[in-house]
């Protein structure tokens, strides 16, 4: 979703600001724009479309105070409130062109505002929301920036992150938060502002975290906090464990690609120094649960939005059948609207790799105000949720950029894994069985590289299937939540629409939707249940539609009289769903290739959802 970044120091900002928007590209965004202060004037250049279009854009503007400036701000919008152009694009200046902004989050209030400054004469151009704030910060400056930005967030309702700036008092930037994420990076006479640390981490690892209502007062030597009332608040720098690097594609022709081949170092890096083999338990300490808390745990509600719910669903499956503590998944945003029952005894568990995920905040925030227990199980460090939560596990993934999920659910399913084996041993799994989990665990990143060995077979059957227009995948036990996160996976990057379903339920509506044209993703893994998801399977054949067959490894014969067969590693029911997923992982990724799809970033789609 929209990506903000503010620069002010001694190097030339147009460059930073540009090259800090295309490292943010994979949120999702549809134009783009900068402006920089230079000389006490503002210059802004933004386009409706592509990051490559605006960097030629700049390059060819005659603007001084584009090529000159060493501050300014810089934006990609994911259209919310009017059509993605360039008058709607950010940043947005105020009418008398004095003021600038970028904005993400939703002004919710903003047509009241509207209304209000247009009864002192000054009228909006564009049909954002965004642009209502910037006219009210124009219209509260006296002499002080900081001063008109609090007195207009006081009267805002909604959510936002901002960096603002005026050529009244040049060498300054003003940045606030309330919902959206700031980050602020400390470099040697610079200073970086971003809603992610990707367009930071190549100019410095010092960073500083804003909290909602914190405001920020940045020059290129530092920076100083207040809250909307001015009371000056402390936050401490952190470093940011992240290189430049690995947020680079390097040669592979996608992230996606490279994401799902770093599966096995990302898995390793996941599970590294967690697993106590002697024990045959794990070792979360970020959980912080006493072995006290972990027999008194009543239940345990897992809540996230998309892929993250996905990950969530295989570890209701293992908490309940190996620790036998009633668990539920939940969608965040039902979680947080329907009034859940809540108690003291829930450990409320909620997944997401950006850490940002609206829906999901809320659902922490409606958990904790409700009493619950509740971890956070992030990718990003440092972020909303895992610094809100206060307990949890890191992933440990490193940087996803390709906005269909791939390292991060791996990584997920692997640490909730590991969340059920420590919550298993601390209630009624025996020693040795939770030293098999152990070794299965370990040896996770090994069954995910077998499968990556299939990429050359598994894109040839992709081509057989690439003019398609409805799959369905079909799965039980642990693998209904791989079928939900296959057919996710195609739909997103192909466009093809696709459903998982649970095997057991196709019968019930969508058989009626199958002929030759409907191809059938059967995940007959050797686990329990494989007899009855074969007879699904066979019914589907009957009825013409073409079976991809996914069998275990010495399983081969289950795929015969099918159409095409995909051939993972044998392994217990609650690992199967890791190596199995990269299959289908791979099968969506050739597929949309085939097709000619953009696969880091599918149209309409953002890797971090901060609306609900
Ligand atoms: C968006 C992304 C998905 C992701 C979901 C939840 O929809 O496109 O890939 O699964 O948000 O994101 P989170 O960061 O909370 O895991």
């Amino acid at each position: 979703m929209c990506g903000i970044v503010g620069y002010v120091g001694k190097r030339n900002a147009s460059e930073i600001l540009v090259d800090g928007l295309r490292r943010m590209e994979y949120r999702g965004y549809d134009s783009a724009g900068v402006a920089c202060l230079y000389n006490g004037h503002i210059g802004v250049v933004k386009n409706a479309g592509k990051i490559k279009a605006l960097r030629e854009k700049v390059d060819a503007s005659q603007l001084v105070e584009i090529h000159q400036a060493t501050m300014g701000i810089g934006h990609t919008r994911w259209a919310t409130h009017g059509a993605p152009n360039e008058v709607n694009a950010h940043p947005h200046l105020d009418a008398s062109g004095h003021f600038a902004m970028v904005h993400n989050g939703i002004i919710e209030n903003y047509k009241e505002i509207k209304a209000g400054l247009s009864r002192h004469g000054i009228e909006c151009v564009s049909e954002t929301d965004s642009e209502a704030l910037i006219q009210l910060i124009a219209y509260c400056y006296t002499d002080n920036l900081e001063r008109a930005v609090s007195e207009a967030l006081k009267k805002v309702k909604g959510t936002y992150g901002i960096v603002v700036m005026t050529d009244r008092e040049p060498g300054k930037l003003v940045t606030a938060r309330c919902g959206s994420p700031i980050v602020i990076g400390l470099g040697a006479d610079e200073t970086v502002i971003a809603s992610d640390a990707a367009a930071i981490i190549p100019h410095t690892r010092d960073a500083m975290y804003l909290e909602d209502y914190d405001m920020a007062v940045v020059t290129g030597d530092g920076v100083q906090m207040f809250d909307l009332q001015h009371s000056p608040v402390n936050r401490e720098i952190t470093e940011m464990d992240w290189d430049a690097g690995s947020a680079e594609k390097g040669t592979h022709a996608h992230f996606m690609l490279k994401e799902m081949f770093e599966q096995p170092d990302a898995i390793r890096n996941a599970i590294r120094g967690r697993l106590d083999f002697d024990m045959g338990t794990s070792i979360l300490s970020g959980l912080d649960l006493s072995p006290r808390d972990v027999a008194q745990i009543g239940r345990v509600l897992v809540v996230g939005c998309g892929t993250s719910m996905n990950a969530g669903m295989v570890g209701e499956y293992a908490i309940e059948e190996m620790a036998g503590i009633p668990a539920e998944v939940e969608q965040a945003a039902e979680f947080r609207y329907r009034n859940p029952i809540v108690t003291p005894h829930d450990l409320v568990v909620a997944i997401s790799q950006s850490g940002e995920t609206a829906d999901t905040l809320a659902a922490v925030r409606e958990a904790k105000h409700k009493g619950a227990v509740v971890a956070g199980l992030c990718n990003v460090v440092g972020s909303t949720i895992a610094r809100e939560t206060g307990r949890g596990v890191y992933l440990h993934a490193g940087p996803e950029i390709g906005v269909a999920s791939t390292k991060a659910f791996t990584c997920q399913v692997a640490v909730m894994l590991m969340m059920a084996l420590k919550l298993a041993r601390g209630r009624r799994m025996p020693r040795h069985q939770g030293e098999e989990l152990c070794q299965w665990i370990a040896r996770l990143p090994e069954l995910v590289e077998k499968v990556l060995l299939q990429n050359d077979a598994i894109k040839g059957i992709s081509k057989k299937y690439a003019d398609k227009e409805n799959a369905f995948f079909i799965g039980r036990g642990y693998l209904y939540p791989v079928a939900l996160e296959g057919a996710l996976k195609l739909k997103e990057i192909s466009y093809i629409h696709a459903e998982g379903y649970h095997a057991a339920e196709l019968k019930h509506g969508p058989i009626a939707l199958l002929q030759e044209n409907t191809p059938i993703i059967a995940l007959l893994n050797n686990i329990p249940g494989k007899e009855k998801t074969l007879g699904n399977a066979e019914e589907c054949k009957a009825r013409k539609a073409p079976v991809i067959a996914v069998v275990s490894e010495g399983d081969e014969a289950t795929a015969e009289g099918f159409d095409d067969m995909i051939v993972v590693p044998d392994c217990p029911p609650c690992i199967a769903p890791i190596p199995t997923v990269v299959a289908l992982q791979l099968l969506a990724y050739h597929i949309a290739a085939a097709r000619g799809c953009e696969i880091d970033q599918p149209r309409n789609l953002a890797k971090s959802v901060t609306v609900e």
